[in-house]
C-alpha cells in the first residue's frame, strides 16, 4: 500500500460504483490538476534539471490520463461539469510548511501521498465486478502510472533532503493523511 498508513474505507466503493459518473468526473479533473501540479512545480524550481525532467514527464502522462477519462466521458455521453473541488488534497496541503527550507520537502511528499491515495482507489475500482470491465481494465492499467509517479516524487525528495528527513516527514504526512481519509464521507469522487 506504498506509504499509506491506513487502507480506505470499505463503504467508498459501494457509493462509487453506483455514481460511476461523477466518479468519471471527477477523476478528469483530478487528471488535469496532476498535470498542471507539475507544471507548478517547473514554475517555482526551474534552476533543478532533475526536477524539470522528471516534470515534463510527468505532465505527459498526467494529461494522457485527462485525455483518456475524457475520451470515456465522451463515449458515454456524460457532461464534464465544473470542478467542485477536492477537499481531502486541500486539507492535506494545508500541512505543506512555508518556510522555504522545508516547503520543496512538503510539496514532494504531499504529491507522492496523494498518487498513493489516488493508487489505492484505482486498485480497488479495478476490482470492483460491479463497473464494466472496460472501466475495471482502464483503472488497473492507471494504477502502475500512479504508482510509479509517488515513487518520482519520493525520489525526488531524497535528492534535496537527506534520506532520514525525507523517512520521518513522509511518516508523519502519511499519519496526518491517514485521519483525513478517516473522516471523508465517502463521496463518489476519487479522494471521497
Ligand atoms: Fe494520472
Ligand atoms: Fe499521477
Amino acid at each position: 500500500m506504498l506509504c499509506l498508513h491506513s487502507p480506505s474505507n470499505p463503504e467508498w466503493i459501494n457509493n462509487a460504483k453506483d455514481n460511476i459518473h461523477s466518479i468519471l468526473i471527477d477523476h478528469a479533473h483530478c487528471e488535469k490538476k496532476a498535470a498542471a501540479n507539475a507544471l507548478h512545480l517547473i514554475q517555482n524550481y526551474p534552476q533543478y534539471p532533475q526536477l524539470v525532467l522528471e516534470m515534463i514527464a510527468i505532465v505527459k502522462e498526467e494529461w494522457e490520463h485527462f485525455e483518456h477519462v475524457y475520451a470515456i466521458i465522451l463515449q458515454q455521453n456524460i457532461q464534464l461539469t465544473k470542478d467542485t473541488g477536492d477537499s481531502y488534497a486541500q486539507q492535506l496541503s494545508k500541512n505543506i510548511r512555508k518556510s522555504e527550507d522545508v516547503k520543496l520537502l512538503d510539496l514532494l511528499l504531499v504529491d507522492a501521498i496523494i498518487e498513493a491515495r489516488s493508487c489505492e482507489r484505482f486498485s480497488i475500482l479495478s476490482k470492483c465486478m460491479s463497473i464494466p470491465s472496460y472501466l475495471r481494465e482502464f483503472y488497473s492499467t492507471l494504477l502502475a502510472s500512479e504508482a510509479g509517479h509517488y515513487l518520482t516524487f519520493v525520489d525526488l525528495a531524497k535528492k534535496f533532503y537527506p534520506d532520514e528527513i525525507v523517512k520521518s516527514r513522509l511518516q508523519q504526512l502519511s499519519a496526518i493523511e491517514a485521519k483525513i481519509v478517516q473522516q471523508l464521507h465517502n463521496q463518489p469522487t476519487i479522494h471521497g
